[in-house]
């Protein structure tokens, strides 16, 4: 499939993984970018530039396709290095990075000097348009489905991504809620370029991560996320469990007093202990809503060769024979 988003990253298909902390490591990415898809390794996990040039040069060893580096721009006191994270970024070769969080601006003339593609992603068709009017080559709309952070204005995919299609001349991709062809397809239909996907390929083979949780979120129903700190306005969709419950029994006591020190046992540092201990019940995690369409642990090869497969079923047969009053075989 050739769509602006495979030929802006020089990717086969259409398909890319959002940075996810500590889950976007190098083994993730490569098996994604091998698969045709654009693996994503998360700066952040790695915390320092050596750790993160270390990274780059491991995923490098692992494929020979593109891939990219996920920065995310925190709102919080201690920043990480990130004049250091971009320099390592780009002295490693990397071709696209991620942004989420904070406005890029800062650190877009040297990526684009060097030739970065820079993918931004956000919640909010505002958002997109000012990644768009400061320079971003794309971006990653993500709807209120999905799994980490979706921002403040609560718009599904259903509305937002024709809404950003309606708004924006760089591509982008759809994002949040996003598990196989069909996501795949709707996508292409409402304007998007291609998918982004975390919760799904938290769920493959290659994650490097605790069984415990892949097996948690196969478990899990359309019905089990839930919205924290909300009252801090920084909103996360994350799994539901005992840590969970008590962080939203402590929001609704202590309302609009209530501050990150308050919340700090259920949040803070809890993501190794999950994500590499399996103690899933630890604290918040991110998970989107989509876990209630996956059920089965596929390598990455697997799921996007499944997912073109039937999106070319989709598209040939199902639409098609709607369109052209033969019937729905598909
Ligand atoms: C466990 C987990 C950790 C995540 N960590 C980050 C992160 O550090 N930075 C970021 O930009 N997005 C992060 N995300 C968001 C994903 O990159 C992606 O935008 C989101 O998962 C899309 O929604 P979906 O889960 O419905 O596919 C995370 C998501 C998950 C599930």
């Amino acid at each position: 499939m050739k769509t602006r988003i495979t030929e802006l990253l020089g990717i086969v298909h259409p398909i890319i993984q959002g940075g996810m902390h500590y889950v976007g490591y190098a083994e993730l990415a490569a098996a994604v970018s091998n698969a045709g898809g654009l693996g994503i390794i998360t700066g952040l996990t790695q915390g320092t530039p050596e750790k993160l040039a270390n990274e780059i040069a491991r995923c490098k060893d692992m494929t020979d396709k593109p891939f990219g580096v996920n920065l995310t721009f925190l709102p919080i006191l201690n920043q990480p290095d990130y004049p250091g994270l971009v320099r390592v970024i780009i002295e490693g070769g990397v071709k696209v990075v991620e942004t989420a969080g904070n406005n890029p601006s800062e650190y877009l003339p040297a990526l684009k000097d060097a030739g970065v593609k820079v993918i931004h992603k956000c919640t909010a068709v505002r958002h997109a348009l000012k990644a768009q009017s400061i320079g971003c080559d794309a971006a990653s709309v993500d709807g209120f489905e999905c799994g980490g952070h979706p921002g403040e204005d609560d718009i599904p995919n259903m509305i937002l991504l024709p809404r950003a299609a309606d708004e924006l001349e760089i591509p982008f991709v759809a994002s949040g809620g996003m598990a196989d062809a069909r996501s795949l397809v709707a996508s292409l239909a409402m304007g998007a370029e291609g998918m982004n996907m975390g919760t799904r390929f938290l769920a493959t083979k290659e994650a490097p991560v605790h069984e415990n949780v892949k097996q948690a979120i196969l478990q899990a129903t359309e019905l089990d996320t839930r919205l924290v700190m909300r009252p801090l306005r920084n909103t996360e969709r994350v799994l539901t469990n005992p840590a969970v419950e008590r962080l939203l029994q402590k929001e609704r006591d202590l309302g609009a007093n209530i501050g990150f020190e308050d919340i700090a046992a259920e949040v803070a540092g809890v993501y190794p202990k999950i994500m590499q201990q399996g103690d899933v019940d630890a604290g918040a995690w991110s998970c989107g809503m989509v876990a209630g369409l996956i059920n089965d642990i596929p390598s990455c090869q697997e799921l996007i060769d499944r997912i073109m497969n039937e999106a070319d079923q989709l598209i040939a047969q199902r639409l098609e024979g709607m369109r052209a009053g033969t019937g729905t075989a598909a």
